[in-house]
């Protein structure tokens, strides 16, 4: 019988993605299928978060649950990886000792050797090195499952945000190679991938030297805004998505592909945090909200009916009921859509754990539900006035309720659930959209695009 493994995942899209991996080199490595129990697997992987206290806290949890299946199976191994193990490291070993391996997000590529060492040794192993740009080179060539996919176009992050844990869980940054970065898309597009979403915690820093092609010879540097050029050109990517960008670098060449690039899709998630300057001069976010506006208003006109989404913090250390008024104004006149509200938790090791953090739990949550309420108003008059419209959408799979039904995503990131027939997944399909529910909308195919590769 084949032996079997089982990856739980937390926090973000990074991790996502790198899970993904990890399916993929243990299958190819130690020949381990996917399950989707842990009580029935021989490797259990946690792929763990700790942008938040309560997501570190779920992991030890859920830890603590898995850990009596040692004893109905001796042989099972237990690996943790991710953000939690990057940052505790050992201390995750003597916090629960029937933990084998340890992992960073940049030594998963040495999981099968890990596990290989923990059972040769019968000592618990702890890898959470930063081997420079070791992790890109040693991947196995990506599975393709469904017409989207990630591509990561770089690893960690060098902002340092004050209240933020990722540049010392995932390291500084690093951008993947130019090349690489191609060839996984054309590769991806070869297997019929449509779509493919740029991944990085600030895809917008990306830049990485590549051979000129001027008569001077040398090498040069192409930023971001080539790069979707290039990935655009690519044939068989016909929507392009990049998550997440930050303020900082997001320059005049990358409002300007929205215009050029008619692949890339009418959706930026453009983190802004708060409303207010001085907030963010503490968040150390390197931006003003003056900044923000002009980068949305110069986004807007560049695309017009671009959809922006953003991500807040509520209750940062010292933030005043001014202060929040002034984000909740920010969200409303910038007409946030579909947009993540979370309430400051204080990480060890940051700037921010040392400021004073003196506003009360119950005020903090108030401003969360005053914040989530308004921009959940926005995002569904944003839906309800999608109504009549017809959507270009690409269709995933089959929807998660409506039995027979299938399930796309719209440009502006909504999943639109219609009747349709199962060879239409991995296809774009024009949709009417009849009906705004609570998490999807309702609509008809009106069309289907030709597709080139049938033909
Ligand atoms: N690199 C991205 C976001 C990465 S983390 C950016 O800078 O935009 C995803 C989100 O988690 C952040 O945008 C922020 O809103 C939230 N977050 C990060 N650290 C947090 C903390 N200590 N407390 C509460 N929310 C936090
Ligand atoms: Fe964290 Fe800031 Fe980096 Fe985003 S930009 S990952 S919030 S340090
Ligand atoms: Fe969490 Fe690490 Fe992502 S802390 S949000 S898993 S980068």
């Amino acid at each position: 019988m084949a032996r079997k493994v089982y990856i739980r995942t937390f926090g973000c899209q990074m991790n996502e993605y790198d899970s993904a991996k990890i399916a993929d080199l243990l299958g190819a490595a130690e020949h381990l299928e996917p399950v989707a129990t842990p009580e029935e697997a021989d490797v259990i992987v946690f792929n763990t978060c700790s942008v938040r206290e309560k997501a570190q806290e779920k992991v030890f949890a859920d830890l603590g649950r898995i850990a009596p299946l040692k004893r109905t199976n001796p042989n099972l191994m237990i690996a943790i990886g991710g953000c939690v193990a990057s940052q505790e490291g050992r201390a995750i070993v003597a916090r629960a000792p029937y933990v084998d391996v340890v992992f960073g997000p940049q030594t998963l590529h040495r999981l099968p050797e890990l596990l290989a060492q923990r059972r040769a040794s019968g000592l618990a192993q702890v890898d959470i090195s930063f081997p420079e740009i070791e992790k890109f080179d040693r991947m196995p060539a990506p599975r393709v499952t469904r017409a989207t996919a990630f591509v990561s176009i770089m690893e960690g992050c060098s902002k340092y945000c004050s209240y933020c844990v990722v540049p010392y869980t995932r390291g500084d940054e690093i951008y993947r190679p130019f090349d690489d970065v191609i060839a996984e898309v054309a590769a991806l597009a070869a297997r019929g991938v449509k779509e493919v979403n740029l991944l990085g915690q600030n895809v917008n820093a990306w830049r990485a030297p590549i051979e000129s092609v001027s008569a001077a010879g040398g090498r040069v540097e192409a930023d971001f805004a080539e790069l979707l050029a290039c990935v655009s050109e690519i044939d068989g990517i016909e929507r392009i998505r990049y998550t997440t960008s930050h303020p900082r670098e997001f320059t005049q060449r990358l409002v300007d592909a929205h215009t050029s690039l008619p692949k890339l899709a009418a959706h930026v998630h453009l983190p802004v945090q708060s409303g207010s300057d001085r907030v963010l001069a503490t968040m150390k976010r390197g931006y003003t909200v003056l900044e923000y506006r002009s980068i949305a208003r110069r986004l807007r006109a560049a695309r017009p009916g671009i959809s922006l989404s953003s991500d807040f913090i509520v209750g940062f250390p010292g933030e005043t009921e001014a202060d929040f008024e002034a984000t909740l104004r920010l969200a409303e006149e910038l007409n946030f859509d579909q947009s993540y509200c979370f309430v400051y938790s204080r990480r060890p090791g940051t700037a921010a754990a040392e400021f004073a953090d003196d506003t009360p739990q119950a005020v903090k949550l108030d401003r969360l539900y005053r914040l989530q309420g308004r921009i959940d108003a926005q995002a569904r008059a944003i839906s309800e006035a999608m109504i009549g419209s017809a959507q270009r959408a690409l269709v995933e799979g089959v929807a998660r309720r409506h039995s027979g039904d299938l399930a796309a995503r719209t440009e502006n990131n909504r999943i639109v659930n219609f009747p349709g027939e199962a060879r239409l997944i991995g296809q774009f399909v024009e949709l009417r959209i009849d009906a705004v529910l609570a998490h999807t909308l309702r609509g008809e195919a009106i069309a289907r695009e030709p597709d080139a590769r049938a033909a």
